[in-house]
């Protein structure tokens, strides 16, 4: 399996970072979302990444702009016609992604993968929307993509030995590490990190603490990088909101449960960093 050509669904936090990495690996790549502003912001933030890089003269501004001419951008799903790959990073919501793999499923060519960077949704469900289903694999960045190593590689159900072999191959080449699971809910990631985040909101909740305790503790108690309520704004209260449901529903354990807190503010639109204000303000 030769990949050459990637398509990137969102140019969200997720889908902006994974078009810069595989930029740079030197694959070419179409950028995806509904609206030019939208496209305009991942590019905006691709930019801005790669200047940086240049600013710590780690890269030249010839190099950047090669880059950056390896990203197309579009709002037409019909740019899946001609890639090899999909990766699909958009909202963390089972209807919104069963339909795009099945529209995918319909234009892209006949060899082409379809990956999903889910934080949680099951591969076997997302692959069952098409009729390649040993095709569609779970590709799990970290956030900050173009920062974080881990490449968590989920196998859905009827995922074939050799597209799991072309992703890791793949992932080796953006130079990150991958690390194959099964399809369970939350997989391993997810998994261990949404409860700890959703434990830390519970704290707040019942006034046991305020977010600079919790996040103090965590960090300076724990020797985590980052307190819990930080890295919660970071990916999104609403992603946690998503990741959560589907631990509690996957498991239908209560140790799951949302807390309300989290529920709340994702009613308030206090979505974290991206929305300027979470359990801290943002400039
Ligand atoms: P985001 O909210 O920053 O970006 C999502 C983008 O998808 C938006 O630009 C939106 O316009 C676009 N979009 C929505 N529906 C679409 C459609 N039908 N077609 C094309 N584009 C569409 O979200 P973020 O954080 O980038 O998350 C994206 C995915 O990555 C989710 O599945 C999330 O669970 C997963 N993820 C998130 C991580 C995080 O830390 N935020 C970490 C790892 C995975």
């Amino acid at each position: 399996m030769d990949i050459q050509k990637v398509m990137v669904i969102g140019a969200g936090q997720m889908g902006s970072g994974i078009a810069q990495v595989c930029a740079m690996a030197g694959f070419s790549v179409v950028l995806q979302d509904l609206k030019d502003e939208f496209l305009d912001r991942g590019m905006g933030v691709i930019n801005k990444n790669l200047q940086r890089q240049v600013d710590k003269e780690r890269m030249t501004a010839a190099e950047k702009e090669e880059i950056i001419a390896r990203i197309q951008t579009t709002t037409d799903i019909q740019a899946a016609k001609d890639v090899d790959i999909v990766i699909e990073a958009a909202v963390e919501n089972m209807e919104v992604k069963s339909n795009i793999f099945r529209q995918l499923d319909e234009i892209a060519p006949a060899h082409a993968i379809l990956a999903t960077n889910t934080s949680s949704l099951p591969i076997t469900e997302i692959a069952a929307a098409t009729k390649r289903p040993e095709k569609v694999i779970g590709m799990h960045f970290m956030n900050p993509v173009p920062v974080m190593k881990l490449v968590e590689i989920i196998r859905g159900l009827a995922t074939a030995d050799e597209v799991y072999q072309a992703i890791e191959d793949m992932t080796k080449k953006l130079n990150k590490v991958p690390v194959e699971v099964n399809d369970f809910p939350g997989f391993v990631s997810n998994r261990v990190l949404m409860p700890m985040i959703n434990e830390a909101i519970y704290t707040v909740y019942e006034g046991v603490a305020t977010p600079e305790a919790v996040d103090e503790v965590m960090k300076l108690g724990m020797n985590h990088p980052m307190g819990p309520l930080t890295l919660a704004d970071f990916i999104g209260l609403d992603t946690c909101l998503y990741i959560m449901e589907v631990l509690h529903e996957g498991f239908g354990d209560d140790k799951y449960r949302p807390c309300p807190l989290l529920r709340k503010y994702v009613k308030a639109g206090w979505l974290g960093r991206k929305s300027g204000r979470g359990f801290y303000v943002y400039e």
